[in-house]
């Protein structure tokens, strides 16, 4: 059966305190209004978004991840508040789901049963032994009579420890009476939807209520909500690659994206950071590792290595404070104190410790490109554009530009220069 889904994400989000919008706030690498509307795609094909603040910036965000979403814009000034919100808006089908835009944690499974409730009108509801804010939800068998907010709510009613999770669903046509009904006469002076219910009875319109995980249906309102949210949503993302056949030696220490992909058999140790669309193929990140957005293949890393963007790492070990960036390493050996940056390096080649490539010149970046079976010798500066050739030995302490040439050694360190007694003669010792 086709519903039509909308978001509400126009409200000012006062509680988050902060300058982004709070759909925009991140939960494992991407925006709250992400994981919601990624579980909406998935039950239906008419998404909606309600707006106003910072309204181009969601839109924006929105549009890099998903197509075909109907933005609206709700007059906030005039109809402030969750039924303000539906004004502007029409839906497509005769259903309609409504949505939070503070509510990342909620699943397709959820949306469809909420979806396939058979009643005119259902509300979304969880028992909570700390029922917070949230609306009170007074219910006769499992027929809901109407919501209270908190603020709104008699010292009686605040004893009710059912709650409104904000998720509706609604037979258009009833929606579309009851809304010009809805006052703003309450402590807010908004126009909540949560008083669509009774009015929605007064149609004789069934209300039914169904009954939900709280954590799933969490609204997220603060920085404290946020992290709680984001906690529990590295753990599902984590039991999933554990399912999946990843080893994590203390789970909860490590942080992955929601968009990384593991494939084959994977090892992470403590204390690790994955961000971004990365992708982790049969390796091991060792402890205190961060990885941004590369590939990393048959490889081993850290402890404390740090791959920032596009990296992409095949058949390669790298080591301890080894950092790198953009860079292309195919059976390389990177074992301590590196920064690689720009940089293809091929099969066989041993970077000693303590090589740097000199990438930048304070106006532009260049390539270092490195051939087969190379050895670099430790404190190796390559100052790039540098281009070595297969089979080279650079002395350690060199100093590379330009081109070496296949099969040389390259060295251009001081002459070493041994002058006998000389401290003993400097300070008149002798
Ligand atoms: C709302 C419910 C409350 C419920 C709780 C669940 C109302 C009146 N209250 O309260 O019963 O327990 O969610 O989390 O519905 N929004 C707009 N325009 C507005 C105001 C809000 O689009 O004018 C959007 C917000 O951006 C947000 C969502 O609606 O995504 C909910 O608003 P919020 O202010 O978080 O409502 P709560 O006070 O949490
Ligand atoms: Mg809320």
């Amino acid at each position: 059966m086709s519903i039509s889904v909308v978001i509400l994400a126009a409200g000012l989000g006062t509680r988050m305190k902060s300058n982004k919008a709070k759909v925009l706030q991140s939960l494992s690498g991407k925006a709250m209004i992400f994981h919601i509307l990624k579980q909406a795609f998935a039950i239906s094909d008419d998404i909606s978004v309600v707006l106003f603040h910072q309204k181009e910036l969601i839109k924006e965000e929105i549009c890099k991840d998903f197509e075909n979403v109907r933005f609206f814009t709700q007059d906030l000034e005039h109809y402030p508040g969750t039924a303000g919100a539906l004004k502007s808006y029409t839906p497509k089908y005769e259903r309609l789901l409504v949505l939070c835009g503070d509510m990342p944690l909620i699943t397709q499974k959820s949306l469809e049963k909420m979806r396939d409730l058979k009643a005119d009108f259902g509300v979304a509801v969880f028992e909570s032994k700390e029922p917070k804010n949230y609306g009170r939800v007074v219910l006769k068998n499992d027929e809901v009579q109407k919501i209270v907010e908190f603020k709104d709510a008699s010292e009686n009613e605040k004893q009710i420890s059912i709650c409104n999770s904000g998720v509706y669903v609604i037979k258009s046509e009833i929606l579309a009476q009851v809304l010009p009904q809805i006052s703003n006469q309450n402590a807010a002076k908004e126009y909540y939807l949560t008083d669509a219910i009774a009015l929605a009875k007064s149609l004789n319109a069934s209300v039914k209520a169904c009954f939900v995980d709280e954590l799933e249906f969490m609204g997220v309102n603060d920085k404290f909500e946020l992290s709680v949210a984001e906690t529990l949503l590295q753990e599902r993302i984590k039991k999933k690659l554990m399912l999946q056949g990843v080893i994590f030696h203390n789970p909860s220490s490590s942080f992955i994206s929601c968009e990384a992909v593991f494939k084959g058999e994977c090892e992470i140790y403590e204390h690790v950071r994955i961000e971004g669309k990365s992708v982790i193929e049969n390796s091991i990140i060792k402890s205190s590792s961060v990885i941004e957005d590369s590939v990393v293949i048959n490889s081993d890393l850290g402890p404390l290595a740090h791959l920032r963007p596009k990296c992409e790492l095949v058949n390669t070990h790298i080591g301890n404070f080894v950092e790198c960036k953009n860079a292309k390493l195919k059976g390389v050996k990177a074992g301590h104190l590196s920064y690689l940056g720009d940089c293809e390096i091929n099969e066989g080649t041993n970077v000693g410790c303590g090589t740097i490539t000199c990438n930048y010149d304070g106006l532009k970046k260049h390539k270092t490109i490195i051939g087969k079976k190379v050895f670099i010798g430790s404190d190796t500066q390559l100052i790039a554009p540098v281009e070595i050739e297969d089979e080279v030995i650079i002395a350690a302490g060199s100093s590379v530009s330009g081109c070496v040439p296949k099969g040389a050694l390259f060295i251009n360190r001081a002459e070493k220069k041994i002058v006998k007694d000389f401290f003993y003669k400097k300070f008149g010792l002798q």
